[in-house]
Parts: C-alpha cells; sequence; structure tokens
C-alpha cells in the first residue's frame, strides 16, 4: 500500500539551453488517436521487439549499468518522498537511483523485470501504452529509450499520454529517445533500414496492420522483404529513414545461446554471424528526427514542456502536467 506523499521543492532544469515553460500545441495530426487499436501490439513489436529483449534479457542486463547524468540528474533533483514510475525500465538501473524516492518499473519483458525483481526491486510487466496505474499516482515519471521502440505515432503518443495521465498535477515527465542526428554517424550504417516495401505494407500510414491489427502475422513475411544493410536503399532515402532494424550481438558463449536462441534461429528470429561469433537479433527501431519529439507530445492540454535538449545521441524533453 502506497502512502500519498508532500512535494517539497520545485525541479531544477537540466539544460542550460532550457526551454522557457510553453503551452503545447494543441494541433495533432489526423492519423493518432487513443483508441484501443494503438492499444494493440503491431507483429513488428512483438517479434522484433519483445521477443527480442525477452532472448537478450541476461546479455542485455550485464551491458547495462551505466546511468546516464541528465536521467540522474532529473531523479536527484526529486523531492524526497516522490513516487517514481519508471516505464520500459529494462533491468532496473535507474530503480532506486534516489533513496529518498520511491520507484516502480514496468516493462513488457517479463525476463527483464525478473531481473528487476531479483535485484529486489517493485516491478510488473506492463505496455507502456496502456500503464496499470491510476490516474496522478505517481509524483513523476520517466521513460528512457522506449518510445522509440513503438512502431506507430499513435502509439507513441498514446504512451506519452500514458506517462502525463498517471503523473499528479505538478509532476514531471522525462522521455528519452535515441535521435536520428547521432553523434557517432558510422553507427548507423551498421543499423539495416526497412525496405521501401516494407515501410509501405507495414509502417506506413496505409498499413494493413494499423487498420487490421494482429490478423497478420509477421512470421508469414519472408526475411527478404526486409532490407539487408544499406545497399537497397538510396542516398535520398537513406537521408529521410527512420525505421531501422539494429543488431544485437549475442555472443556464443553466452548460456543463452544453448536454450532460447537455438529455436530463434530455427524459426528465423535469429541469424548466426560466424565471424563474430555470435547469434544476431534485429531490434525494431524508429528513431526520432529534430523536432519530432516535442510535436509529439503536442495535443496534451494538460501538460507543458519545461526543459527539451539534445544528448548524446538523444532528444529529450521535461513535461510538467498541468491539470
Ligand atoms: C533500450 S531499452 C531501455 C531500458 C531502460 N529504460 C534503460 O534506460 O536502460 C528499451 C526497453 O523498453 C522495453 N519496451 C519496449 N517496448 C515496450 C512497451 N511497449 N512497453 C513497455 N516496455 C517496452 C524493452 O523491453 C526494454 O527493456
Amino acid at each position: 500500500m502506497l502512502i500519498k506523499l508532500p512535494r517539497s521543492k520545485p525541479l531544477k532544469s537540466l539544460s542550460s539551453k532550457s526551454t522557457t515553460m510553453k503551452q503545447i500545441n494543441t494541433k495533432r495530426s489526423p492519423n493518432c488517436s487513443s483508441s484501443s487499436s494503438v492499444q494493440s501490439t503491431p507483429e513488428i513489436e512483438k517479434k522484433y521487439v519483445h521477443r527480442v529483449y525477452d532472448a537478450i534479457a541476461p546479455h542485455f542486463s550485464s551491458t547495462r549499468f551505466a546511468k546516464w547524468p541528465k536521467v540522474s540528474t532529473f531523479l536527484h533533483n526529486l523531492p524526497s518522498g516522490s513516487v517514481v514510475l519508471d516505464a520500459g525500465c529494462g533491468n532496473g538501473k535507474y530503480l532506486g537511483l534516489n533513496d529518498e524516492c520511491f520507484f516502480i518499473g514496468c516493462d513488457i519483458s517479463a525476463p527483464l523485470v525478473q531481473i528487476c525483481k531479483d535485484k529486489g526491486h517493485e516491478v510488473l510487466v506492463a505496455d507502456a501504452v496502456n500503464l496499470p496505474y491510476r490516474n496522478g499516482y505517481g509524483d513523476a515519471a520517466i521513460s528512457i529509450a522506449v518510445l522509440h521502440h513503438l512502431s506507430t505515432e499513435g502509439r507513441r503518443r498514446k504512451a506519452v499520454e500514458e506517462l502525463v495521465r498517471v503523473v499528479k498535477v505538478g509532476g514531471h515527465v522525462l522521455i528519452t529517445v535515441w535521435a536520428v542526428e547521432q553523434e557517432d554517424g558510422t553507427l548507423v550504417d551498421k543499423w539495416r533500414p526497412l525496405s521501401r516495401k516494407y515501410l509501405d505494407e507495414w509502417i506506413g500510414p496505409g498499413s494493413p496492420r494499423v487498420r487490421s491489427v494482429g490478423s497478420v502475422s509477421l512470421e508469414s513475411i519472408p526475411e527478404t522483404e526486409v532490407s539487408v544493410g544499406n545497399k537497397e536503399v538510396s542516398g535520398d532515402e537513406k537521408d529521410k529513414q527512420q525505421e531501422y532494424f539494429v543488431p544485437w550481438h549475442l555472443p556464443y558463449h553466452r548460456a543463452e545461446v544453448s536454450g532460447a536462441s537455438v529455436g530463434a534461429v530455427e524459426n528465423g528470429l535469429a541469424r548466426k554471424d560466424d565471424v563474430k561469433g555470435a547469434i544476431v537479433y534485429d531490434r525494431y527501431y524508429h528513431v526520432f528526427g529534430e523536432g519530432e519529439l516535442e510535436r509529439l507530445v503536442s495535443g496534451m492540454k494538460n501538460a507543458v514542456i519545461v526543459d527539451q535538449f539534445y544528448d548524446k545521441s538523444n532528444w529529450c524533453v521535461i513535461l510538467e502536467k498541468t491539470s
């Protein structure tokens, strides 16, 4: 049972380039809604996000310990006694970071949630587009590197709405996403852009998946419909490219390889790379262009942007709930 805790000090800005508080534009694009369809998980996320994190959870967790200073600052500036909700908490590296706050994490990946639980954290399996908390439950919420795994604008917007919904008036929400504008541009060359055909069929506004989610299985889509490397994408298209598969290399020597990954290779979820000595999983990413995160949060009448910045190849915003 959680007790209601008072707020005692205002949040400090994280950035010298801090945005002055402004009401978020109330215009929203027509294809975005909070209807139940945005809460149905598209097959691309099931196969290339959820199943991948489930499969790589122990290895992923072993690589995730460095705390991002901007997130640490946000958490350390929260008033003592704040209830902090971490949506998409991964291995829980931010849970408990400020020992004067009470943290609750959630993630779509049950193996990652189990890893958090084993560390003694308060966690549950939940979808970021449908958070299992009542309105105004938390004092603050964070979504660190999660929204770029949602495959439609409607779902990304719904996830923002959920973060705002679950904090109380005056509460703050920190959101970070991967930027198209990567500091190390060579990284992008290691990602696999989704082909035009794939984009039109599965990501675009006319996507059958958006109209009829769940009725089509990605299992039936041959891997050849997904481009390999950048070679199927022209220079122009590459510049506009925002939909990628980002590889995760799971070394053969990891114990997991003997179990789940063997099956994953057999059923096409992963492939072997004998040169690197690893099983390669593709994770779906929608990387954000400049201004896109700000536009995404537009349309929310009950939140304002109190800070926004670019840091270490990520776009970030801090929202304050106003009513
Ligand atoms: C790049 S990791 C970031 C984890 C953590 N926030 C951190 O900063 O280390 C992305 C996380 O988002 C989770 N995730 C992806 N889609 C999700 C969804 N729809 N709902 C909740 N979690 C999701 C993944 O399982 C994974 O743990």
